[in-house]
């Protein structure tokens, strides 16, 4: 397995490996690898590809008051997990060579907030994709920005790496969408794999954030999974009244005392439009915090 860290380097190894004739699949991820990035790269293995798994924590998507710089990051921990799972490549670029000028992020209301490396004023990173309709439900409406960082950085790693193709996890089904439309719209030639959520026994899903919550946090955590599985039984039950479904799980969610609700709605799978009449394959959507930490989830009902 190869460690690249310039993206001259990785565009030089995937022109190869296209000569080649092999399959090239892409696993982007921020590090910190767990079983649920993993089934991502057993499932680019799967699919016969040479395996390039990306590690780039992504400043232009988190907010001014989110958690960039204490995000876990573990690149030997990381490359072990690589390495076990048959990896080709592991490409983990510098923040100077993904933003060339530094970034500097402004917020509504005319907060700034300058990210690594620090900005040089007039030269400083100014592209980005913006997926317009998609990105502003949800996570969208409270992590202002938050998808136009995840489409800006996806479509530089496509570029860099122009895998035939990319693997995201439902966990994470809004990003999945997001970044379907962005394929879409924008014609790169990449087909979008989506993969199953991967969960502890108790329900929690995977996540690198998951390190955060302490052991009493923790018990509490797998409230998620349960406001979702309510929610599931009364969709079972004949109930399709959304706002009953969603008002089942705020009730749930406030069995946990440690919890906070910011929303639980049902959406449309392919729109994310909100839902009245619950029907089949519509998915619910959950965000909570446990503690101070902010965790999401999603079933399809
Ligand atoms: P990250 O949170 O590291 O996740 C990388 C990929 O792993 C995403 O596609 C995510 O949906 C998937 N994943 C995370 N937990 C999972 C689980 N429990 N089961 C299945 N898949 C899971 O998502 C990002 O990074 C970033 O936004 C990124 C796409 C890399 C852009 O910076």
């Amino acid at each position: 397995m190869e460690l690249i860290r310039s993206i001259q380097e990785m565009h030089r190894k995937a022109a190869d490996a296209r000569r080649s004739d092999r399959r090239i699949a892409l696993v982007p991820t921020m590090g910190a690898l767990h079983e649920g990035h993993v089934a991502l790269i057993r499932k680019a293995r799967e699919e016969g590809a040479a395996v390039v798994v990306s590690l780039y924590v992504n400043p232009a998507q988190f907010g001014p008051s989110e958690d960039f710089k204490k995000y876990p990051r573990d690149l030997e921990a990381d490359q072990r997990v690589c390495a076990r799972e048959n990896a080709d490549v592991i490409f983990a670029p510098t923040d100077e060579e993904m933003y060339p000028g530094g970034l500097w992020l402004e917020e509504g209301w005319g907060r700034v907030q300058t990210a690594v490396p620090s900005p040089i004023r007039g030269l400083q990173y100014s592209t980005f994709v913006l997926e317009s309709v998609l990105a502003k439900r949800l996570e969208g409406e409270r992590r202002p920005n938050h998808f136009r960082g995840v489409c800006t950085v996806v479509a530089k790693l496509l570029h860099i790496v122009q895998p035939d193709l990319a693997m995201f996890g439902q966990k994470d089904y809004q990003q999945l969408k997001v970044v379907e439309r962005m394929v879409r719209d924008l014609h790169f030639p990449v087909e979008i794999v989506p993969v199953p959520t991967v969960r502890e026994q108790d329900g929690l899903a995977l996540s690198s954030r998951n390190q955060y919550l302490d052991p009493i946090d923790r018990a509490q955590a797998t409230i998620l999974w349960k406001a979702l599985n309510v929610a599931q039984d009364m969709f079972n039950a004949a109930e399709t009244n959304a706002h009953r479904l969603e008002a089942a799980m705020l009730r749930t969610i406030e069995l946990a005392p440690s919890a906070r609700l910011d929303y639980a709605e049902i959406a449309r799978p392919e729109t994310l439009a909100p839902v009245h009449d619950v029907r089949r394959g519509d998915v619910a959507l959950i965000a909570a915090y446990v503690g101070k930490t902010r965790l999401i989830d999603n079933l399809i009902l």
